[in-house]
């Protein structure tokens, strides 16, 4: 259980003996080294979700510094993610209303079709799961919103604007080089400008776009929240597939993955037991009385969703959420289509020859303080 703390647990080969440990024995602390309250227990994690003065950015800081003023800083400060109060609860009926509209089987066979369209390009194993885990996921929401997604002559699909958000997606992290917040801004200009002149008229986007409407949200911020749908769908989702794969490769299960429930349900077991996300963090808007101690304005508290999902003294009820999607206010509102389209790359590299066993030879975990996504090392490297 060498794990120097709960952000270094996030790309540890095993941080859960760790987090079992925090939430048995310090469900609500305060670590000094990090300058942060951590909540490791399922019921300090629901109440710190749960309190009203528990806000998703610090009051003075509505954008980190570092985004702040470049269209990156734009986007990010109108997304629903990022905003509490009464904006965050206009936008959040927008979003959950789009998010029901979506008919999840006729979805599972779009992402199929479009995976048949994503051709095979490298023959190592480890590039193409790197590849499509960040792609066929954010390609099938832009195709639900109603993007018009690029095609070659060949017929094969574009990857492009999964870069573009994916490259949004690494300029948020707190680990972000001046580099990759320069590379934010262009993506973010790139994105707001293709999805404001491109949405088709029977997508999710325009739909969106009327509901909002109806509810007084302005055209920027409604566009800025449909791309933010591809966004929330990168990374987590990305890491949603690679836990599965490495599952698959240290069981040995593939050559019985027959059906597409299997994979489902298979998924449903990781986001509770190898979650994507671990952490998240909430910044306290007053002086409060949180978990029995007492906050002062200002203080940040990590709330670890992966301990609370290996909490032991947790209710184990198979219905309930996997905590990686969160819960409370700002919950997900994405986790049913997250695991169908985790589900589908998953079979997709399967189909494709793409073995997990290989993979475990080269994992690594992508540098984050909260996302556990593995990074498949290609063989050549
Ligand atoms: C495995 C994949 C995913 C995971 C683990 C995940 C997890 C989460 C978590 C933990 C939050 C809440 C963060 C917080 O409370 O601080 C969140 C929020 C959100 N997610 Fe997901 N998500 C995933 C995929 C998706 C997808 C596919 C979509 C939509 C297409 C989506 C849309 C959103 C939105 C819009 C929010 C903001 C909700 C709000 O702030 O009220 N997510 N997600």
């Amino acid at each position: 259980m060498n794990v120097a703390d709960p952000i270094a647990a996030v790309t540890d080969a095993d941080p859960y003996p760790y987090y079992r440990h925090l939430a048995a024995t310090r469900p609500f602390h305060r670590d000094a080294a990090l300058g942060l309250w951590v909540a490791a227990s399922a019921d300090t994690v629901a109440e710190v979700l749960a309190h009203p003065d528990c806000r998703v950015r610090p009051t003075a800081q509505p954008v980190p510094p570092a985004l702040a003023g470049t269209p990156a800083g734009d986007l990010f400060g109108r997304l629903v993610r990022m905003t509490d109060g009464a904006p965050h609860a206009a936008l959040k009926t927008v979003v959950l209303r789009a998010m029901a509209g979506i008919d999840l089987p006729a979805a599972r066979l779009r992402v199929r079709a479009l995976a048949a369209h994503l051709p095979r390009v490298e023959a190592d194993d480890a590039h193409e799961a790197n590849r499509w885990m960040f792609t066929l996921p954010v390609l099938c929401v832009a195709d639900l919103l109603g993007l018009p997604l690029e095609r070659d002559e060949a017929g094969h699909v574009s990857t492009r604007v999964a870069g573009f958000v994916a490259t949004f997606a690494a300029a948020m992290s707190p680990l972000a080089r001046p580099a990759d917040v320069e590379a934010g801004a262009v993506a973010a200009q790139w994105l707001t400008r293709w999805a404001g002149e491109n949405a088709a008229p029977g997508g999710l986007l325009a739909a969106m776009a009327q509901a909002a409407g109806e509810a007084d949200i302005d055209p920027a911020t409604l566009l800025a929240n449909a791309i933010g749908l591809m966004i929330q769908a990168c990374e987590a989702t990305a890491g949603l597939v690679g836990n599965t794969l490495v599952r698959l490769g240290r069981t040995g299960e593939m050559g019985e993955m027959g059906d597409v429930g299997d994979v489902e349900q298979l998924v449903a077991d990781v986001a509770r037991t190898d979650p994507p996300v671990q952490n998240t963090r909430r910044f306290l808007a007053a002086d409060a009385t949180l978990c029995g101690e007492s906050l002062k304005t200002g203080d940040a508290v990590l709330v670890l969703l992966a301990a609370a999902s290996h909490d032991p003294a947790a209710r184990a009820d198979p219905a309930d959420r996997p905590w990686t999607f969160g819960t409370g206010r700002h919950g997900c509102p994405g986790d049913a289509l997250a695991r169908l389209l985790a589900a589908v790359t998953v079979e997709s590299l399967l189909q494709r020859d793409v073995n997990p066993r290989r993979l475990l030879r080269g994992l690594r975990y992508r540098p984050s303080v909260n996302a556990r996504i593995p990074l498949f090392t290609p063989s050549h490297y």
